[in-house]
């Protein structure tokens, strides 16, 4: 019964936050595209071929990632004759052609183990970045792809931010200008972006070139994830919708991009297919802020959702929805995980729809339980436009 209240309370709280937004967007122009993205990131994982992608829940697909050579500057798709990458870029691409309709790709660059130096000097030097963006054109070109997504995970400046600016300048025009010489469709060119507009937590305050965004970006993942690492001595939602305390949360950063003047289209909200375990100091204490004494079950505490789900089945664990944060966690013994299920993220692509932003994306393909229930809902909670 308790448990219901709170999941009462939590519904009128989102219910009020979508009657706000719809109120508040009103001012902005409606996009006149309809096209609704329903992204999601896939790894190489030969357990996980593309072909196991359920086609019928999303929109694009992301090959997670690509990296440009140290040297160089052009993606190593292109420098090496690495066989192995390019059956598997072959491969992927042909997987989602020959569907009914074919499911655009994207070729993404980067990613979180990427190297930031090298993306800073690139974006800074006129011919390293001409290289590395005629590199690009020519790989996605060559396997096929539908567009390009790039990853800089991140930009640690205010110069390295203009940088960035400038880079999405000359790689927009570069692929206008591809598309006019062989006259085919112009690459999508989109970018995977931190969960706020500002950095305000650590380092040089800085802020993502929203001119060059809106002017030559098709649209930015905003990875509404990893709020919490599992470094963080107390549990918490490592996605979670609102935090009463601090400006790290899913509402607040995407907030910060809207007001920030990205138009709201071009805002693509991220979800985590995975949660983030801690193990409890005691087991008696186990709300969102427990003390714990490090990281739970998973590499480094990242357990898969439907790793979350076999766990709670087989320890019976207790689930609670939590109204505060707008999120989900589990706990059984010393064992406490923070994650998004079916229900928190039908509310957040409500919320997101509200908003009229462009779509959402999942992190990552093989996460979800085998019959994609997380996926699934997120589809259906998007409404027909
Ligand atoms: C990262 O890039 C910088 C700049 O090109 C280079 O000096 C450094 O060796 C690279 N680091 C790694 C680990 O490759
Ligand atoms: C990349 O550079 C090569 C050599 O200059 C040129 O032939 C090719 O058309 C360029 N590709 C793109 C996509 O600009
Ligand atoms: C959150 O951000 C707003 C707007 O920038 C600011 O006014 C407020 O003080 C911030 N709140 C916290 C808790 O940092
Ligand atoms: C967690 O760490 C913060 C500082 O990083 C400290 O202020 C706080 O007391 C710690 N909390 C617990 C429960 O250990």
């Amino acid at each position: 019964m308790a448990n219901f209240l709170k999941l009462k309370q939590f519904l009128t709280l989102v219910l009020i936050l979508l009657a706000l937004a719809a109120k508040s967007s009103k001012s902005t122009p409606s996009p006149s595209s309809t096209t609704r993205v329903k992204g999601i990131y896939w790894i190489e994982n030969p357990l996980f071929p593309p072909s196991s992608i359920d086609t019928s829940l999303f929109t694009h697909i992301f090959y997670a990632f690509v990296s440009p050579n140290k040297f160089t500057y052009k993606l190593e798709e292109e420098e090496e004759d690495s066989t192995t990458v390019a059956t598997s870029l072959t491969t992927f691409t042909n997987t989602f052609k020959t569907k009914t309709p074919p499911i655009p790709t994207l070729l993404s660059i980067g990613g979180a183990t990427s190297n930031s130096t090298l993306f800073a000097f690139i974006a800074s030097d006129p011919t390293a970045r001409a290289t590395f963006i005629n590199s690009t054109i020519q790989v996605a070109r060559t396997f096929g792809f539908d567009g390009i997504d790039f990853d800089w995970e991140f930009p640690t400046t205010t110069k390295e931010m203009n940088d960035l600016g400038e880079l999405l300048f000359q790689w927009r025009r570069a692929i206008s200008d591809e598309a006019t010489s062989t006259s085919r469709p112009p690459l999508l060119l989109t970018a995977a972006v931190y969960f706020a507009v500002n950095f305000f937590l650590s380092g040089e305050r800085r802020m993502y070139p929203v001119d060059s965004i809106n002017k030559n970006l098709d649209w930015v993942n905003v990875m509404s994830y990893d709020l919490l690492g599992s470094g963080s001595n107390v549990t918490g939602a490592p996605s979670g919708m609102f935090d009463s305390k601090s400006n790290v949360s899913v509402v607040s950063g995407l907030f910060s991009w809207i007001r920030g003047g990205v138009a709201p289209e071009k805002i693509v909200m991220g979800m985590p297919l995975y949660g983030k375990s801690w193990k409890l100091q005691d087991p008696n204490v186990h709300g969102i802020g427990a003390p714990n004494v490090g990281p739970g079950p998973g590499v480094d505490g990242g357990m898969a959702y439907f790793q979350v789900v076999d766990f709670n089945k087989q320890m019976g664990a207790k689930v609670v929805y939590d109204k505060e944060t707008g999120s989900v966690y589990s706990y059984s013994g010393s064992t406490w995980i923070g994650y998004d299920d079916p229900f928190t993220v039908s509310v957040k692509v409500g919320f997101a729809q509200a908003l009229k932003l462009g779509g959402y994306f999942f992190w990552a393909a093989g996460y979800d339980t085998s019959d994609w229930k997380v996926s699934t809902q997120a589809s259906k909670a998007w409404r027909p436009e």
